[in-house]
């Protein structure tokens, strides 16, 4: 009697690393092999493991504890396009596209469909693929909440309970000090993370990309606190916030660890703030503590869900899609509505509206 050949899917986690990832992996594998009796091949370092064909098969064992655990036992990379992937000729640097190798790979390994998780990035990379005929399946993460056609991305809640705890301890050290503190958050091109965890953290000043500021502005509202009696400030800024007079950065561009304490825009803000009031102002740029760590409860939930949800799409061929939440209700959403976007904050939404009514300043 021949044995009917297992169905085998791969996964792999692609960009910017966050709380979350491994619990997603743990609920696709115990999916796959509990309820589907699948193989499941993890390819190692994101599209990476796909070129150099570097995989792992995943177990019930390798998955067993990852709940609570940071980062993804897959590895990943960051900002790698198989389709455009340097590599050296003769010393000289050149462009090559890799997307038949990573085909010929996959119809190898015979792989029926591929979960990628990951951001805006690695999910338009995953849509091309379908073009070449790969069946793809995609979960959306970072901590940016910037992808559209679900709620939330998982790592964003998890990210924010780190920023609202920062935002917390800066406001006893403020107080103290008759300071303006400054707390630049990650978010890249969108302000999700500075606007929630402001609200949540309760900052005086909050500054997103999504509604260019005024250095005026912004000082008004402090000194307007200053007369009323608050003698400290606190601020919170998203990475990818710019004053109204400044061209627009491309928005695509990645930024990353460029973010230090001297190129910052935060440091911008605070000098500018030290220089017009005399007020002494200082900055933390909270960086890589916002995708480190174990997932909030929140997160664990969301990443369960979309773990299994996955595989069930994967079973039922519904292939080529996101999985998503919308309105808290699993709904799955074509690739092509998802890849080369980005979910900015809608400057006249709720968010926004109930922060103005807590008097919060947006430096508009
Ligand atoms: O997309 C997640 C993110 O953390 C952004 O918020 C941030 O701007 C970027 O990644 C940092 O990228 P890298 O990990 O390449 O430095």
């Amino acid at each position: 009697m021949i044995s009917k050949r297992r169905k085998r899917i791969g996964v792999l986690t692609g960009g910017g690393d966050c709380p979350g990832l491994n619990a997603v992996i743990r609920a696709i594998v115990k999916t796959a092999i509990n309820i589907y009796d699948y193989e499941v091949m993890g390819f190692l370092d994101g599209y990476m493991g796909l070129v150099y064909n570097r995989f792992t098969k995943l177990s019930l064992e390798d998955v067993s504890g990852l709940l609570d655990k940071g980062g993804t036992i897959l590895g990943t990379t960051d900002s790698f396009d198989p389709f455009n992937m340097m590599v050296d000729v003769n010393g000289e640097k050149q462009k090559k596209d890799m997307s038949r190798h990573i085909v010929d790979n996959l119809n190898m390994h015979n792989i029926e469909g591929l979960i990628v998780i990951g951001g805006i990035n690695t999910i338009s990379t995953a849509y091309k693929f379908t073009q070449l005929g790969i069946k793809i399946i995609a979960i959306p993460k970072n901590i940016d909440n910037d992808i559209p056609g679900t709620d939330s991305s998982f790592g964003f809640y998890s990210a924010l309970n780190t920023a609202t705890k920062a935002l917390d301890k800066l406001h006893s050290t403020a107080e103290s000090h008759h300071r303006v503190m400054i707390l630049e958050v990650m978010g890249r091109r969108a302000g999700w993370v500075a606007l929630q965890a402001g609200i949540a953290g309760g900052a005086d000043i909050i500054l997103i990309p999504e509604i260019p500021y005024d250095i005026n502005s912004v000082i008004r509202k402090i000194l307007d606190r200053k007369k009323s009696g608050k003698n400290f400030s606190i601020i919170c800024v998203s990475e990818g916030c710019r004053p109204k007079n400044d061209a627009i950065e491309d928005a695509g561009e990645e930024k990353g660890a460029l973010n230090t304490l001297s190129n910052s825009i935060s440091a911008k803000i605070a000098g500018e703030i030290e220089a017009i009031t005399d007020l002494e102002t200082r900055v933390t740029i909270l960086g890589y503590l916002q995708r480190g760590g174990d997932p909030s409860v929140y997160d664990r939930i969301l990443t369960t869900r979309l773990g299994v949800e996955a595989v069930n799409m994967a079973a039922q061929g519904n292939y080529n899609k996101m999985a998503g939440i919308t309105n808290n209700q699993l709904s799955p959403v074509d690739l092509s509505e998802v890849a080369y976007k980005c979910k900015n904050v809608p400057v006249e939404g709720e968010l926004v509206k109930i922060a103005r009514n807590m008097g919060v300043g947006f430096g508009d």
